[in-house]
């Protein structure tokens, strides 16, 4: 992508005023360091120019009237333990950390429309929108961006199929989430074909040796397991979205280069695959767990800004002291 479509910007290269640091009153998307930001998503959308960012993908939650939480434990041999494992040794365990977010809302669509209207607003002329939900909210959710984006614009609907967890026996279990594609022009989006990864072919007998080494193209079909308990990606946080899905998603409808927002961010996982990708990263979250995790996840990384924003004054630099106030 060019940057013709990112606007020159007129209302936020000022800096913050009394603290003399480096933090913008407003997001510069075209030039910004890889951010990451504390605070209610709906105002940080409004320090973002219109028509700056090629790329959204957010994964709200998904209503499902619960609290969302993780809870890491440590399993260790102890003859005093409370616990009976392997070969009928005693084990003790201990809660090492609990991560959770509130997942229940009176008026889900009152919450998400603001939010999906600011995201259509700073999409860039030929940026993609993904919108990650599962069968609650789903056609709810599509009607609205219909209205929003125009029933053109829509791209695609993905689902995310996986095997995981227990059974209802009472109807068929639901084993997968959906995402929603639009795209700000269906006349003029970015969409890498020859960078999607590929998949294996499912009979590779029939199609011969070559492509069957080659693979082939995903489908709008995604079989894809969680990120499992133990894996390597795992960080604790709870709903973690597997790094695969976000690569896909993010090689398929963005340049390198290019900025990639996530405004639900939780645990940082677009971020990951952005840094991965050579694509740069603003995330948000409001909520001090995920802003933790999203420390550790980016520890090693150099020239990430945390900033924190609360209505009605200016972004400003978070210390790690400042994520649980
Ligand atoms: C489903 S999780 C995102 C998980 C993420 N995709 C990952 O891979 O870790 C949704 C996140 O949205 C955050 N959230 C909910 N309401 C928000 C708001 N108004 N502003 C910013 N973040 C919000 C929650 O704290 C939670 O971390």
């Amino acid at each position: 992508m060019d940057d013709s479509s990112i606007p020159s910007e007129t209302n936020c290269s000022t800096h913050a005023a009394g603290d003399g640091d480096a933090v913008p009153r407003s997001f510069r998307p075209a030039t910004d360091p890889d951010t990451v930001c504390f605070g209610d998503n709906l105002d940080l959308l409004a320090l973002i120019p219109d028509g700056s960012v090629p790329l959204i993908y957010i994964d709200p939650p998904f209503n499902t009237g619960r609290t969302q939480s993780r809870t890491r434990l440590r399993t260790v041999r102890d003859p005093e333990g409370d616990r009976t494992g392997f070969q009928g040794r005693p084990y003790r365990t201990t809660r090492l950390s609990t991560q959770a977010y509130g997942d229940t809302f009176d008026d889900y669509l009152a919450f998400l429309e603001p939010r999906l209207r600011e995201a259509y607003r700073v999409l860039a002329a030929d940026g993609t929108l993904y919108l990650h939900l599962d069968y609650r909210e789903v056609h709810y959710a599509k009607v609205l961006l219909d209205g929003i984006f125009g029933r053109a614009s829509f791209l695609n609907e993905i689902i995310w199929a996986y095997d995981f967890g227990g059974r209802a026996r009472n109807r068929w279990p639901a084993k997968h989430d959906n995402i929603l594609v639009y795209v700000k022009s269906p006349h003029r989006y970015v969409f890498n074909t020859d960078e999607i990864d590929r998949v294996p072919y499912m009979a590779p007998g029939l199609v011969g040796p070559e492509k069957a080494a080659r693979g082939k193209l995903p489908t709008d079909t995604w079989w894809q397991t969680i990120v499992s308990t133990n894996g390597r990606e795992r960080t604790g946080y709870p709903t973690q979205k597997p790094l695969l899905i976000l690569r896909r998603i993010i090689q398929a409808s963005s340049n390198r280069g290019d900025l990639v927002l996530d405004f639900f961010a939780g645990s940082g996982t677009a971020g990951v695959a952005a840094r991965e990708l050579g694509r740069r990263f603003l995330l948000v979250d409001n909520n001090p767990d995920a802003l933790q995790v999203m420390r550790q996840r980016f520890a090693t990384y150099e020239d990430v800004r945390f900033v924190r924003y609360d209505r009605g004054t200016e972004l400003s630099e978070l210390d790690g002291e400042g994520d649980r106030s």
